[in-house]
């Protein structure tokens, strides 16, 4: 069974997807570690930040986890990585990693921006996790000042904004929720709560399958 969690930065999405995959009993990957680990390593490089070609190249045989966690977290990889997400060649690169990735036996779930629209369009289940502006706000200040990059909330939620308009609005594979993803809104649920949600949504639409 696949399992495509979707949604914006801070919605809680990473979280639902990694519980999803501990009591489903399958394999767990975070796309925008991909993304992240691409533009970190574009910047290393030296390359220019708009050089396509260079960032494909990475792109086709990047492996995140030889790098830092902690450093692909930080606010400035998520910026390098909303910049090369909207790169065509890159995302085409990292494509098959991903269908690969999906296509596991026994299947996977994998959060991002487009597994249930582009990545995995025919998953078993599909959820397009969000929450208010404010709210992932709170979240990703408290995650970045809990690791010492201190920044303030209000450039926080400026910044969670304009990285949003820009993955909704590039031509490639915009972050949209799928026609046939349930919305799942975590403003004012509890990590548990909105585990309980997804775990539901992801019955429901097994059983809706005869699965
Ligand atoms: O989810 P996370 O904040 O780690 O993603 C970082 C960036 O990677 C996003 O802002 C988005 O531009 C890009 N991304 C994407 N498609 C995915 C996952 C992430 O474009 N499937």
């Amino acid at each position: 069974m696949i399992v495509a969690v979707d949604g914006p930065s801070a919605s809680g999405k990473g979280t639902v997807a990694k519980q999803l995959a501990a009591h489903y009993g399958l394999p767990h990957l975070d796309t925008g570690l991909l993304y992240r680990a691409v533009g970190y390593a574009l910047a290393q490089s030296g390359a220019a930040p708009d050089d396509e070609a260079a960032a494909a190249e990475i792109a086709a045989r990047i492996d995140p986890k030889a790098y830092d966690e902690q450093v692909l977290r930080s606010a400035a990889a998520g910026g390098a990585a909303a910049a090369v997400a909207a790169m065509p060649q890159v995302r085409r690169a990292l494509l098959e990693l991903q269908r690969g990735f999906a296509a596991r036996p026994g299947g996977a779930v994998l959060d991002g921006r487009d597994i249930g629209t582009v990545i995995c369009p025919d998953a078993h289940a599909k959820l397009w996790v969000t929450a208010s502006a404010e709210e992932r706000a709170r979240r990703r200040h408290l995650e970045l000042n809990g690791r010492g990059e201190a920044m303030e909330y209000e450039a926080v939620l400026a910044q969670l904004a304009e990285r949003d308009a820009r993955d909704a609005s590039r031509k490639d594979a915009p972050a949209v929720q799928a026609d046939d993803a349930v919305l799942l809104d975590t403003t004012t649920l509890s990590i548990d709560a909105a585990f309980e949600e997804a775990r539901r949504i992801v019955d429901a639409a097994l059983q809706g399958r005869g699965l």
